[in-house]
């Protein structure tokens, strides 16, 4: 096939981009993104700070409109994310206790009810485990309100929408070897040995000269895989976007039968977050890259 998202298809997979809504009128970028994605990540608006800017007063505007797009086009949608300790409300971040596992709880459940049946996988934790080589979790006031806030947010997601996958999503778990990678996959054979609900397993991926492209990334994929669950490279990104790693990345994922999904985080490098890094597979006036032609042979 002559697009990413066919070529994946064609491999039972699907390749996709974080998405803005607030680029949704650039017909540069719906041109790309309609022609080769068939997956859509919202970028920033099913974030807690989007969707519940004041406690029970939610808004999908944003993120409606980006599930729009997507669905009307046969895309599909990866939700992201239903509980973070970054980019919380200003009335979040100042709760603590059964308040705030309550106003977590609520969260989820009220989100995740909205988008029922419309998404396909949802970030249902992101970022849980701490960096460095303590294999802890991350201390954030939702960790303060107990070690089990994790399986607490998948249940309620699984009650709230019980046909959406659900994933752990996180960074710097892509090196096999490294201390977080070990503590997130106990975390998810923990889940699977006491039947907590979880399906997935989301490796943002982005790679730079401070966590680069490890060697044993598809060790990581399959050892993950081989608890029982999906694996999907969430928020790939790669600085300088070199040809060779971007195909590493591919036929890592083609490899392990259960890596059933790409995700690039976002469309040209200038709409990426690091966008300096030049990171992604289209230029910023929308050409294809090196790294696209590298990706599209690999798939
Ligand atoms: C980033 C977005 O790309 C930026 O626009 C925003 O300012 C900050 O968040 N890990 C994640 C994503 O899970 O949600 C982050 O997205 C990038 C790192």
């Amino acid at each position: 096939a002559t697009t990413l998202g066919a070529s994946a298809a064609e491999r039972g997979r699907y390749f996709g981009a974080a998405v803005a809504a607030s680029k949704l009128s650039d017909t540069a970028y719906v041109t790309i993104l309609n022609r080769e994605f068939n997956s859509v990540t919202p970028e920033n608006e099913m974030k807690i700070d989007a969707t519940e800017p004041n406690q029970n007063q939610f808004n999908y505007t944003n993120a409606d409109r980006i599930v729009s797009h997507a669905r009307s086009r046969g895309m599909q949608v990866r939700g992201h994310t239903l509980a973070w300790h970054s980019q919380q409300p200003g009335w979040m971040q100042s709760m603590s206790g059964t308040a705030l596992r309550s106003a977590m709880l609520n969260h989820v459940t009220q989100v995740a009810t909205h988008f029922r049946g419309q998404v396909v996988a949802w970030d249902v934790v992101n970022e849980a485990f701490a960096d460095g080589s303590s294999g802890a979790r991350r201390d954030s006031n939702l960790q303060r309100t107990g070690n089990d806030w994790i399986e607490a947010a998948f249940r309620a997601a699984r009650a709230a929408d019980p046909g959406a996958k659900l994933c752990y999503n996180d960074y710097n778990t892509d090196d096999w070897t490294h201390a977080k990678t070990q503590a997130v996959y106990r975390l998810v054979q923990d889940f699977k040995q006491r039947g907590v609900p979880i399906d997935c397993v989301g490796l943002q991926s982005h790679f730079n000269s401070g966590s680069p492209y490890p060697s044993n990334y598809r060790t990581t994929l399959s050892s993950f895989a081989a608890l029982g669950v999906d694996v999907q490279i969430t928020e790939l990104d790669i600085e300088g976007a070199p040809a060779a790693t971007y195909r590493n990345v591919v036929a890592d994922c083609l490899a392990v039968a259960r890596c059933n999904g790409i995700t690039t985080w976002g469309v040209r490098d200038s709409d990426s977050w690091r966008a300096s890094q030049n990171p992604l597979l289209f230029d910023g006036g929308g050409n294809k890259k090196p790294a696209y032609d590298a990706v599209l042979a690999a798939l």
